[in-house]
């Protein structure tokens, strides 16, 4: 039977050319990786888990008229979406103090900043996706003044709708990371979300408790990551209560 083409495979999905021109297929894979991939386990069920948040994420973003490359999903780990030129771009929007931002300010995790501040890294992980200035975006022609335009607003859009479902079921949304992708339609391009957002690409904290609900317990060795994933998509209302794809991870190195 004819294999349909890979078209590349990163750290925690692989993208199949699409049934049809301008589309791709995401599969997630249950791989988890960490400090750019020194720390590899996989992890029985958490792609199922990030195609199903991600997929959750991304209809609610395309209803509220914030356009993303999810166009429908296809089945437990797969998800059809618009095919696009990533701009090469991680953009971070924090709303707490954590990780390499409490580090490099030495500011408390948790300590709530003034307002939401969106950091821009180059997507280059043999460098280790470093933090640049939007002088130097512009220098390197990585997107234009407009591009950087319409990236803020998106990336502003995603963190109010996501802070307010996250908020909803007692979760504190501390900060996550998003791509985008440039679509072509004739000659226009607009930007569009893409890549995922999921647990993997953000840091969700309970609460009440504090509790750590995403990558960090995996980063961090914190507990069992499917556990948590599930506790989000449970909350969220995206999985039964009754089921239980919960499975120790497997260190592979
Ligand atoms: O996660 P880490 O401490 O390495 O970096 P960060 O700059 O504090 O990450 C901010 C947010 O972006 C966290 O929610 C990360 O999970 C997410 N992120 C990501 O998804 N992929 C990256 N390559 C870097 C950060």
């Amino acid at each position: 039977m004819a294999r349909r083409k890979k078209i590349y495979e990163g750290k925690a999905k692989i993208l199949y050319e699409g049934p049809e021109p301008g589309t791709i297929v995401q599969y997630f894979k249950d791989d988890a990786t960490a400090f750019n991939a020194e720390k590899k386990a996989v992890i029985e069920g958490k792609g199922v888990l990030n195609n199903r948040l991600s997929e959750y994420f991304m209809t609610g973003l395309n209803q509220i008229g914030v356009p993303t490359h999810f166009i429908k999903s296809l089945n437990m780990r797969e998800q059809l979406c618009k095919s696009c030129e990533i701009v090469p771009l991680e953009i971070i929007v924090r709303n707490y103090a954590a990780g390499t931002m409490s580090k490099r300010l030495g500011i408390d995790e948790g300590t709530q900043l003034p307002r939401p501040i969106v950091e821009y890294c180059l997507k280059d992980d043999s460098l280790g996706d470093p933090l640049v200035s939007e002088e130097h975006i512009a220098a390197f022609g990585w997107a234009s003044q407009q591009d950087m335009e319409d990236i803020l607003s998106l990336a502003l859009r995603v963190n109010d709708f996501l802070t307010g479902i996250m908020y909803a079921v007692g979760i504190r949304l501390v900060d996550f990371k998003i791509e985008v992708g440039r679509v072509y339609d004739g000659d226009f391009q607009r930007l569009v979300v893409a890549d995922e957002i999921s647990p993997d690409s953000c840091r969700l904290w309970d609460i009440e408790t504090g509790q750590k609900l995403d990558k960090d317990v995996f980063r961090r060795d914190l507990g069992n990551l499917t556990d948590a994933y599930t506790e989000v998509a449970q909350r969220l209302g995206v999985m039964p209560k009754t089921s239980t794809p919960i499975t120790k991870p497997t260190l592979i190195n």
